[in-house]
């Protein structure tokens, strides 16, 4: 029989999905330029996978470039766009020794063919690692993703390998970014808006959603642990009674 205590998820979120943001409004109360918003920001992601990988969160899905951010100005596009070329030349190392496997979700295929090389290069450097999983999500849309996997399976009926009455939830989360991977346990995020933005559509239909006012770049270790702390006090019925 099922107790009050099964619906209590007393283990860590096994996946945690972050929305980034606030970086601007930081770097603005401080009379900074956005980019060092950016700057802080993505100092602050490293912290913060390294805290998720000691707190036994085995994947962090981050929102770093929403395919909405192209709209933003040349300036500001440009430093983001280096902060990512920096990190991966930096951190690709550090990730490896640390454990971490990195993949980006979005479509990579719009960004430039330098960034994308150094992309895949990281992702081929940590394939083998497993005690966390960092997906970036980088040019990345949730109804894109969801317009891409529909034109996967329609590919595939086309050449008769599926059939249209074969199509389930299942058959669609397997033609997603992230085909393979549990949805998220557990949404973080920062700078107080409460909205999803276009951000894992499909994967979060039943995720816990925890809201923050701080910004970005001042989250920290004990931000994150009491999310988690939080998240594990929820009844989690994933529409079960
Ligand atoms: C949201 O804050 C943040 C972004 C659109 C960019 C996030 C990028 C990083 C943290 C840098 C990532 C870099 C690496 C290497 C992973 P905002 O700019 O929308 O701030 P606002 O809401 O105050 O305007």
């Amino acid at each position: 029989m099922k107790t009050a205590e099964d619906d209590l998820p007393s283990s860590i979120p096994q996946h945690v999905a972050i929305i980034m943001d606030g970086n601007r409004r930081w770097a603005k109360e401080r009379h900074l330029p956005s980019g060092e918003g950016h700057r802080v920001g993505a100092r602050v992601l490293r912290e913060i996978v390294e805290a998720a990988g000691d707190l036994g969160i085995k994947i962090v899905t981050a929102y770093a470039f929403s395919k909405e951010n192209w709209k933003r100005s040349q300036d500001e596009i440009k430093i983001i766009l280096y902060l990512f070329d920096y990190y991966l030349k930096k951190e690709r190392e550090n990730l490896n020794n640390n454990g971490v496997r990195f993949q980006v979700i979005g479509r990579l295929d719009e960004m430039s063919p330098k960034l994308q090389k150094e992309f895949k290069k990281t992702e081929e450097f940590t394939r083998g690692n497993t005690r966390l999983l960092l997906n970036l999500a980088v040019n990345y849309g949730g109804r894109a993703e969801i317009v891409d996997a529909v034109k996967k399976i329609a590919e595939k009926v086309k050449e008769n390998k599926i059939q249209p009455s074969e199509i389930d939830d299942k058959i669609i989360s397997n033609h997603l970014y992230t085909a393979g991977l549990p949805d998220p346990d557990l949404l973080i995020r920062t700078s107080g808006e409460l909205r999803i933005s276009n951000f894992l559509l499909w994967q979060m239909a039943y995720t816990e959603f925890w809201f923050t006012p701080q910004y970005w770049p001042d989250f920290t270790k004990e931000d994150l642990r009491h999310a988690v702390l939080e998240y594990q006090g929820r009844s989690r019925r994933l529409g079960g009674s």
